[in-house]
């Protein structure tokens, strides 16, 4: 049975010598899975029990209180029961938010939180900066990888870049119950299809149901549950940075009969006018990419979440040709 590396983070950031046995790792895993899981992350277990509790605590609001704070087109921020991916509704429903805003600032992003739930947005925003804090480490490991400085890609996430955290729910049943069913687009066979994830990198919290699967050479990979443990895969971000040495992995949620699932991504994604191109050190045999901004590349991609036909943009359409 093949399973993704599972890297131990502790020596990420300590000594030299112990700090290279955890970028090779990660180098490996970036170039022949595009996922791995990480251990020893630093993020502490008790928070991560109070995220999973909050989550619960929202998906089990009546559907009128969810929808209060439903997504809308000017904003993305909120609730959502029909996500489409691949023009085939998947069968989940979601809470979204963004970055919060820093201290002083209004708050920008249009993040909407429920009513009456006590802890639910203190808990995921501390999250959400540990989160940050994790992803900004691995990014160093990265960069470290491609035999680059550690910070050599930090600067594309400075006070504005654009990450955000996503409460997954795949019910046992259609959230769309009775007649709103007949509007909707038709149920797909997955949970949640095929996809790469846009950004640079996605941390996500999985709990023991298991279904997600990663893409490699033709055949689907299931991802087990690891208690304690955080999966990682690289967006299509960091696919073009190494200029395809590390690859951004097809993956998956299939359906698990009798049993709910939550997951946790948090995408962790550059300022909207960060140009993006195959980094200088990476491009000997020629870029693989014309330069675009990731703000482009996110409102392209957004637009197809939103209409119910017509074909997603992919990173592969902003690949020259050969
Ligand atoms: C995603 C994703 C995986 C999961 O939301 O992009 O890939 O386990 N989720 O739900
Ligand atoms: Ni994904």
């Amino acid at each position: 049975m093949q399973e993704i590396p599972v890297i131990d983070l502790s020596s990420l950031g300590n000594r030299q010598e112990a700090r290279a046995t955890a970028v090779g790792q990660i180098a490996d895993a970036c170039r022949n899975w595009g996922f791995f899981q990480v251990v020893n992350h630093g993020i502490p277990e008790h928070q991560i029990e109070k995220v999973w509790e909050v989550t619960a605590d929202f998906f089990r609001l009546e559907m009128a209180e969810k929808r209060k704070i439903s997504r809308s087109r000017d904003n993305a921020w909120g609730y959502f029961d029909r996500e489409l991916t691949k023009n085939a509704r998947d069968q989940k429903e979601i809470f979204d938010f963004a970055k919060p805003p820093s201290q002083g600032l209004p708050d920008s992003a249009g993040n909407r939180w429920p009513a009456g739930l006590a802890d639910f947005r203190t808990v995921l925003e501390q999250y959400f900066k540990n989160c940050e804090r994790l992803s900004a480490r691995i990014l160093q490991g990265f960069s470290l990888g491609l035999d680059l400085p550690a910070d050599r890609l930090a600067g594309y996430f400075g006070a504005d870049h654009t990450s955000f955290m996503r409460l997954n729910h795949y019910p046992l049943v259609d959230p769309l119950a009775g007649g709103e069913v007949d509007e909707a687009p038709p149920l797909g066979d997955m949970a949640l299809h095929h996809h790469t994830d846009a950004g640079a990198l996605t941390v996500l919290l999985q709990d023991d149901v298991g279904g997600l699967q990663v893409e490699r050479s033709g055949e689907w990979i299931d991802i087990a549950p690891r208690k304690g443990a955080l999966v990682i895969n690289i967006g299509d971000m960091s696919q073009v940075w190494s200029n395809d040495r590390y690859r951004a992995a097809l993956h998956r949620v299939r359906p698990v009969l009798g049993r709910a699932r939550y997951s946790i991504p948090f995408f962790y994604n550059p300022g909207y006018d960060s140009l993006i191109q195959p980094l200088e050190t990476m491009v000997g045999d020629g870029a693989k990419y014309a330069p675009f901004t990731w703000g482009e590349f996110r409102k392209k991609r957004a637009d197809g979440d939103f209409a119910d036909y017509g074909t997603e943009v992919q990173i592969r359409d902003y690949r020259k040709p050969e």
